[in-house]
């Protein structure tokens, strides 16, 4: 097996993402645990293609072995709690992938990518009983910064990485 590769995601990759996290595991910890329909990540692809023509950067589909697994990048955090307006490192991946390394391994490229370009300083938000997200994000070098609480009233850590 090879590393896992980023690119930007296609309008296919839509009904993948789709497919994938079509899992109330994967959801457990995000948002308010919904699944989300398709049209969501037809709409959530759109906004990374934009985000990657603007920025070269956003939430990619990662590939592994010709196959999408999931997603892992950096995107705007535009909530209105929370680190507005910071940029986030966020990875999500097909429950069967799970427990091989690629989660870490794809979101330490796109940090790569994103010290490449300039950005100084990154932040994650997970939920404090995520431990997999929270150990993925340590892997990374970040640390505890502060803990929010989401609108939904769940605890949410947030980590933060310096760049440079
Ligand atoms: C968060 C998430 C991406 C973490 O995935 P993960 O596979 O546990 O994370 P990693 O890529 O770091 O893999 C680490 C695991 O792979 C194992 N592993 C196996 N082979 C490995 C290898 N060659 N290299 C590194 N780790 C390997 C590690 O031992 C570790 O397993 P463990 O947790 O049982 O100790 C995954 O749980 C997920 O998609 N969750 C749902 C979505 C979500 O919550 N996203 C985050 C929102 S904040």
């Amino acid at each position: 097996m090879t590393g896992p590769r980023l690119r930007v995601p296609t309008a296919a990759d839509a009904d993948r993402w789709s497919e994938l996290f079509d899992d109330a595991a994967v959801m457990r910890f995000i948002g308010s645990g919904e699944v989300r329909d398709r049209p969501y990540y037809a709409g959530l692809v759109q906004r990374q293609q934009e985000l990657a023509g603007a920025t070269g950067l956003c939430l990619f589909s990662v590939v592994v072995d010709g196959e999408v697994v999931g997603f892992a990048g950096i995107h705007p955090w535009s909530h209105p709690w929370g680190p507005t307006g910071s940029l986030e490192a966020g990875w999500r991946l097909g429950r069967r992938f799970w427990g091989r390394g690629l989660a870490t391994a794809a979101a330490r490229a796109a940090v790569g990518l994103a010290r490449e370009r300039g950005v100084d300083r990154l932040v994650s938000m997970v939920h404090a009983e995520n431990a997999a997200s929270a150990a993925v994000a340590r892997r990374l070098g970040m640390t505890p910064s502060a803990l929010h609480r989401s609108p939904d009233g769940a605890p949410v850590q947030e980590f933060g990485l310096l760049l440079g």
